[in-house]
């Protein structure tokens, strides 16, 4: 592994722990937490950051973590980067905001045409710039609908495409994400994930799960709707929220083929995939995945709320007024974005391929060695451990997840779930061999202890 940080002054690389936790700081702002925000966040242990550099936080008592969460897969290039931090700073003292759907300015063109530059597929792009991954969701939803004339959408089950009523449409990931909120977007049909491990059509893993994609000529175009008023088809390659599930690549392309043999437009959701978190700027470049839209926010700036909806040119074409936001593609957050490319490009989307290489070697055997470890999956940096009661029967163990993930807050190694019962590895993309072994050393260690007491 390369050494990312060289250019970031780290003091320190590994946890450390000087009060019991909570300690007293963070009890007393979790305890204003309770009386003052929206009891809707879904906060598993107690961490209070105060400060973040590379991938350690400290808290308000001075313990310090290593982040393997990544403000959930956002801090592409850790926590607070210099050169970033200097982007900000720079554009902050220049121009905070003029607003892009009235006025021009530089830096909103410039990051338009990088990323139009990396989307994958041949003919020229065009960009929507909105403020967070819902956003850019909407906007796919909008445009796939606009540009094709037809209102109807496929999503697949698990997927997390964001809470605001569309995209919460095609989000199929916990109904407790839907309850209470009424009818949602007309003409959805979900349809299930492909799943390597847990073939939805029974067979045995691994498996490439092609039926997922065939599924929709075998039964929903025959029985449900007809492919002519299917605008788009929308797919996280790697399944995120739902538990870190990568698409196989055979069922990608044979999606691909489908959606263009019927003029339905694939609509990528990279929004926690891409960035260069799997090693490769896309999640679907592992599959030479062309989709017609691509869904883009959480690592694009660093932490700045920035989102982008990139589509060919010649789908883009809605008129003025079609669909705009105030604050999307904030000069501030763009330079935060620009900043994040060039140390992306330059060294962190290889370290990501590094770093991963390295951690699925760590883990490799965990399925083997460990009687709760059902599968060990991902790319680069977005990895996921399942965690079941029986490998036989695959019972999923959400609660002996939660103990994992809890036990190593205990241990200063930060780490978030993913579905119902796999934990989420999604550290910033500037991890070090040392960071990546203590991460691997101490999340074996925790699944080992609750595998005892299980
Ligand atoms: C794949 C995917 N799409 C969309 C979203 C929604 O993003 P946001 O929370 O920024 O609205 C998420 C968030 O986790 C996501 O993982």
């Amino acid at each position: 592994m390369a050494k990312p940080l060289a250019d970031i002054a780290v003091e320190t690389k590994l946890p450390m722990l000087v009060t019991p936790l909570p300690g007293p700081n963070a009890k007393t702002i979790v305890a204003k937490d309770a009386q003052f925000v929206s009891p809707s966040y879904t906060r598993g242990y107690p961490l209070v950051a105060k400060s973040g550099r590379g991938a350690i936080v400290e808290d308000v008592d001075g313990n310090q973590f290593l982040d393997f969460a990544a403000g959930i897969a956002v801090v592409s290039t850790g926590h607070c980067h210099p050169r970033v931090v200097e982007a900000i700073q720079k554009q902050a003292a220049e121009l905070i905001h003029i607003s892009g759907t009235d006025f021009y300015y530089p830096n909103l063109v410039e990051l338009a045409e990088r990323l139009a530059g990396i989307a994958p597929g041949k003919e020229a792009k065009k960009v929507y710039f909105g403020n967070s991954g819902t956003e850019a969701v909407e906007a796919a939803i909008k445009l796939a609908r606009y540009s094709t004339r037809r209102d109807k959408i496929i999503a697949f089950h698990g997927c997390f495409h964001g809470r605001t009523l569309g995209a919460l449409s095609l989000t199929a990931s916990k109904a407790v994400q839907r309850k209470g909120f009424g009818a949602l977007l007309a003409g959805v049909f979900h349809i299930p994930y492909p799943n390597s491990y847990r073939c939805p059509y029974g067979n045995p893993s691994p498996c490439t799960c092609v039926e997922s994609a065939t599924f929709l000529e075998t039964e929903i175009f025959k029985r449900l709707v007809d492919p002519s008023e299917v605008a788009a088809v929308f797919i996280e390659p790697i399944q995120g929220e739902g538990g870190y599930v990568p698409a196989p690549k055979e069922f990608l392309i044979e999606l691909q083929r489908i959606c263009r043999k019927h003029g339905i437009l694939l609509v990528a959701d990279e929004v926690q995939s891409g960035m260069g978190r799997t090693g490769k700027w896309w999640a679907g470049d592992h599959a030479g995945l062309e989709p017609d839209i691509l869904c883009v926010a959480k690592g694009i700036a660093s932490g700045m709320p920035l989102s982008a909806t990139i589509a060919r040119a010649s789908l883009m074409d809605w008129q003025p007024g079609a669909h705009a936001s105030t604050f999307g593609g904030n000069p501030v957050c763009i330079a935060a974005a620009l900043a994040t490319m060039d140390l992306l490009e330059t060294q962190y989307i290889e370290n990501a391929r590094r770093a991963g290489e390295f951690l699925m070697d760590q883990m490799a055997d965990w399925p083997v060695c460990h009687k709760i470890v059902g599968d060990v999956r991902g790319k680069g940096l977005m990895l996921g451990v399942e965690i079941v009661r029986d490998k036989k029967t695959k019972e999923r163990a959400g609660d002996l997840r939660e103990e994992i993930v809890n036990r190593a807050f205990e241990k200063g190694l930060l780490l978030l779930g993913a579905g119902e019962n796999t934990i989420r590895i999604a550290p910033p993309l500037v991890i070090d061999q040392e960071q990546a072994e203590f991460a691997a050393r101490t999340l074996e260690q925790c699944i080992a202890d609750v595998e005892k007491s299980a």
